[in-house]
């Protein structure tokens, strides 16, 4: 989920629109600036050191298959009975939600949809990828086991939002195709240092989002969805304990790396996983579903600062020793960052200027407040 607003998006600089769009082998949108395999080889060395580790350390983040829920607890059970009627009552809850709550459930709908680029990524890691799909090494295991949980949660709210009858479901569906042919680019570099600093800080960001939405369907007097929304948070910060936790083993064995790595994604920004979302009709359809995101208060510039704050005391980056001359430096960057980007955001929110209305696709044109 993306901190919104066009003063606070890291991601319009990154991306630029193919002028042909008559080659359907090329995606719509692409990525610009791609640096390949940074991390050196002896550092490749450490990831596969920790497999011992992540056996016992990372591994019990999962949950067992069959302690896990699936999307269909929390859907109207299609082979009984009373299928109509619960889909019934499902809509007409749906029905006292309004339009911007569900432009902001699409987008994050769409985030999890797009998982196949996250595993793709996942398997892009220098000393981590997957080697076979079937490989026995406890980042294969994780990565794997992961992308299964994660499954569910793009499942269930596709689920839910076509029963719900409130949204345009083909060209939702068409933003989908659009998002996983695009991919993403999120400046990780083949490094499982900068990648993990990014799950820990995404994995974060999502916790909030979808705990945030499901706060706000209470609000909406929707208990069933408030559950679906919350039960998937819970899972986000699951996932957040258990990248956070590698991060640690980081910071722990090589602090000068742990640092540097964060340095570098805090220099590049967060760039949110659906960045080069298209719907087919709107460029800037990323940039106003992050508006409307912001606005209802599911994920907002705070948010981001308040992450980066949250983690820079976890990992105690404050107090770090024996780090190189460029480690003193990172670290010195990202203690000061957090006052910073503080002030930019309240100055941001003192510009606050008077909100455009836009028509959204996914929810048939109707018009939605940025
Ligand atoms: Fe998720
Ligand atoms: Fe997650």
């Amino acid at each position: 989920m993306p901190p919104g607003q066009s003063s606070y998006n890291p991601f319009k600089s990154s991306i630029y629109l193919l002028q042909n769009v008559k080659k359907p082998s090329v995606p719509r949108r692409e990525a610009r600036v791609q640096v390949t395999h940074s991390m050196p080889p002896e550092k490749i060395e450490i990831f596969k050191s920790m497999e011992d580790w992540a056996k016992k350390n990372l591994l019990v983040h999962l949950k067992p298959v069959e302690n896990c829920w699936q999307p269909q607890d929390f859907l109207p059970d299609a082979a009984s009975d009373g299928f109509e009627e619960q889909v019934r009552e499902l809509r007409a809850r749906a029905r006292e939600i309004p339009d911007d709550y569900f432009v902001s459930l699409v987008g994050s709908m769409i985030t999890e949809e797009a998982l196949p680029t996250y595993q793709t990524m996942l398997n892009t890691m220098d000393g981590l990828r997957d080697e076979t799909a079937a490989s026995l090494t406890p980042w294969a295991i994780w990565i794997r086991a992961w992308t299964a949980e994660e499954n569910r949660h793009g499942d269930l709210l596709n689920k839910y939002l076509y029963l719900s009858g409130r949204v345009d479901m083909k060209r939702i569906e068409k933003t989908i195709q659009y998002l996983i042919g695009a991919g993403m680019d999120l400046g990780t570099e083949n490094s499982p240092y900068l990648l993990f600093i990014y799950t820990s800080f995404q994995e974060r960001a999502t916790s909030i989002s979808h705990g945030n939405t499901s706060r706000l369907a209470k609000a909406h007097g929707d208990m069933k969805l408030a559950q679906i929304c919350g039960t998937i948070a819970s899972d986000e910060k699951r996932h957040e304990a258990a990248y956070t936790k590698i991060m640690d083993k980081l910071f722990e064995i090589d602090p000068d790396g742990a640092v540097l790595a964060l340095a570098n994604m805090m220099r590049k920004r967060i760039t949110m996983p659906a960045h080069l979302m298209y719907d087919g009709c709107d460029d800037n359809i990323f940039s106003y579903y992050s508006a409307v995101v912001q606005r209802l208060g599911i994920y907002t510039a705070k948010d981001y600062s308040d992450i980066l704050e949250f983690l820079v005391g976890r990992w105690k980056v404050e107090n770090l020793t024996e780090l190189s001359a460029e480690g003193r430096r990172a670290q010195d960057y990202v203690c000061r960052l957090i006052p910073k980007i503080r002030r930019l955001e309240e100055r941001a929110g003192e510009r606050a200027e008077e909100a455009l209305t836009i028509p959204f696709s996914w929810i048939y044109d109707r018009q939605v407040k940025l």
